[in-house]
């Protein structure tokens, strides 16, 4: 009952998405989707009509490429799968980068939408973040992981000095990501999403977007308040850190997502 209770207040907190109550049914500790993974499947594989296979760009395994600058979707909670698919078919979250995700989700129905959300959440790919060595190689900009580490677990106190200077904030400091994202950036579902082993490429991209206001699709302006505090090194660093931050504490090989 207080479970119940906690999903639904949660879920009433993320405006403006018409979940409806089928696609969205508890099934234990959070909804994992109650769609056509059969018909999100095809979907993911093979397109449908103008909509090209979601693979051609995040790859065979759903997992991403830095280079195209695409998210990792495999593996991802559905309910925020869904409400960022929602999102970018109504235009309240514009893809700037090829401007291709808000065609891509129009071009399929609100269920081929839960279907393939629903697919998606149930891969369990075997990956381990971006190669940063790689990225370092080809000329990308690679923050500190330690760094990183302490912003994403602890945030960082008052920054009222008005650092970051290139940003002139002012203010109370950065909360810990964990304190919303959880562990390892792991997710707190149905609201959090899982940013621990998600590109490092993307990861950088969207805190970019999040700070100078060109994605705000979130809840209350979450991001945008914290990402307002990052300056540059941090967004580096603490993509560096999530992108190859594993799920799992010391000794304890299940994290609570895992089935
Ligand atoms: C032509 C390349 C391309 C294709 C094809 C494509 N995507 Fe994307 N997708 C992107 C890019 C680029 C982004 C990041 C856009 C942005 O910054 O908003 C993205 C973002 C997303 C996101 C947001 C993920 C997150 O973590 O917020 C989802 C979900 C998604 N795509 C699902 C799909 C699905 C499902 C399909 C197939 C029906 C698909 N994509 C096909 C390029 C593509
Ligand atoms: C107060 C809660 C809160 C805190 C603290 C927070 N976030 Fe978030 N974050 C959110 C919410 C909510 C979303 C989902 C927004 C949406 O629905 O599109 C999000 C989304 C994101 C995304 C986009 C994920 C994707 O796949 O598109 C990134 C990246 C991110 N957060 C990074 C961070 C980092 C790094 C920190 C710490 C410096 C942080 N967040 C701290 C609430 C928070």
């Amino acid at each position: 009952m207080q479970q119940t209770k906690r999903f639904v207040l949660a879920i009433a907190m993320i405006g403006g998405v018409a979940f409806s109550a089928s696609a969205i049914a508890a099934e234990g500790m959070y909804s994992k989707g109650t769609g056509n993974k059969a018909n999100g499947e095809n979907i993911f594989k093979n397109g449908k009509g103008n909509v090209p296979a979601c693979t051609t760009c995040h790859g065979e395994d759903g997992t991403g490429n830095d280079a195209m600058g695409t998210p990792r979707i495999s593996g991802q909670f559905f309910t925020f799968l869904f409400k960022q698919l929602e999102d970018y078919a109504s235009d309240k979250r514009i893809d700037t980068t090829m401007g291709v995700m808000n065609d891509n989700a129009k071009g399929l129905t609100r269920q081929d939408r839960i279907d393939v959300a629903t697919y998606l959440a149930s891969l369990k790919p075997s990956f381990n973040g971006s190669d940063l060595e790689e990225l370092k190689k080809s000329g990308v900009q690679v923050g500190v992981a330690y760094k990183g580490r302490a912003l994403a677990e602890y945030g960082s106190p008052d920054r009222s000095d008005g650092y970051p200077k290139d940003l002139g904030s002012k203010g109370p400091g950065v909360p810990a990501c964990k304190s919303c994202h959880g562990y390892a950036g792991r997710g707190a579902p149905p609201m959090y999403p899982m940013i621990g082993l998600q590109r490092y490429t993307y990861l950088v991209e969207q805190l970019k977007k999040w700070r100078d206001g060109s994605r705000t699709n979130d809840p209350m302006g979450q991001m945008r308040a914290v990402a307002k505090k990052l300056s540059d090194e941090d967004i580096l660093n603490v993509a560096a850190y999530l992108t190859n931050a594993s799920p799992y504490t010391l000794g304890n090989f299940r994290s609570p997502y895992d089935d």
